[in-house]
């Protein structure tokens, strides 16, 4: 564990700064992370003759964990009738995954690190982003240290990705198919459920709507170097150069694309 709940400045926490959009979004974030156990559990069943790469998943696990205990205390602290165990309770019962397969939902080990290497992209440029838009003092802390973890944990699945296709040489089209599928999850359920069980207790749930309110807030925070950096993590993982001529086209076609979707998300909730 590179730092702990006691290290977090707790005690500088700024009410006169929050921002009412950002608490949604780090109540959300909290169920998300705090989740990240019964993914490790995945994992290691997955890999289950590597007991070193085992011992990471599990140490990966209990710091997604962490972060989720850090951003739902946070969210406790910004709004006093945000009650952390209540939300996760509606979370895991409406959102279910079956973790406790033994077969990677991408076809193969390598596919299984290719996603969570998208994961930890976007996680790890999301608590950038983050950390850049927010006031309050205490958040920003906090957002420091996750985005710094997330970027050491898609280091630790690339890693591991490379040992995997040493074994089963999976082709570039794979490993973009496998890449490109988990990105366009990002849109799926998890986030939407986990923004509706952190914010709503009299709705019921409508994917739409809620994964319209979470992609509003969380596409304004983007700016263009947050999504240059995601592209050449992504690049590396599928095998492209991350600093050839390609990245860069990527990333000017991608940025006005994102600003675009932010602006209509913007303007359909105006
Ligand atoms: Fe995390
Ligand atoms: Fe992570």
């Amino acid at each position: 564990m590179s730092w702990t709940l006691d290290e977090i400045p707790w005690e500088r926490f700024d009410r006169s700064r929050l921002d009412p959009e950002i608490i949604k979004l780090v109540k959300a974030a909290s169920l998300v992370e705090f989740n990240g156990a019964a993914y490790a559990h995945h994992l290691c069943r997955i890999f289950d003759d590597d007991r070193d790469f085992q011992e990471s998943a599990r140490r990966w696990g209990v710091e997604e964990t962490q972060h989720g205990t850090a951003l739902a205390h946070w969210a406790e602290l910004a709004d006093p009738g945000f009650d952390f165990a209540a939300a996760f309770n509606r979370f895991q019962a409406g959102y279910r995954v079956d973790f406790d397969c033994d077969t990677s939902r991408r076809g193969s080990r390598s596919g299984e690190m290719i996603a969570r290497c998208i994961v930890e992209v976007g996680t790890s440029s999301y608590y950038t982003a983050l950390r850049d838009a927010v006031q309050e003092p205490v958040l920003k802390e906090i957002c420091r240290h996750i985005a710094a973890d997330e970027i050491r944990h898609y280091k630790l699945f690339y890693k591991n990705l490379m040992r995997c296709l040493e074994r089963e040489r999976i082709g570039f089209w794979r490993r973009m198919r496998v890449a490109a599928g988990r990105i366009a999850e990002s849109e799926d359920d998890e986030l939407a459920y986990a923004y509706y069980a952190a914010n709503e207790t009299v709705r019921s749930y409508d994917r739409d709507r809620y994964r319209r309110a979470y992609a509003r807030r969380a596409y304004a925070l983007c700016r263009k170097h947050h999504v240059a950096h995601g592209v050449r993590l992504i690049f590396q993982a599928v095998g492209l150069s991350p600093h050839g001529p390609l990245a860069r086209i990527a990333s000017r076609l991608i940025w006005p694309a994102m600003r675009y979707r932010a602006i209509q998300l913007a303007k359909a909730a105006a």
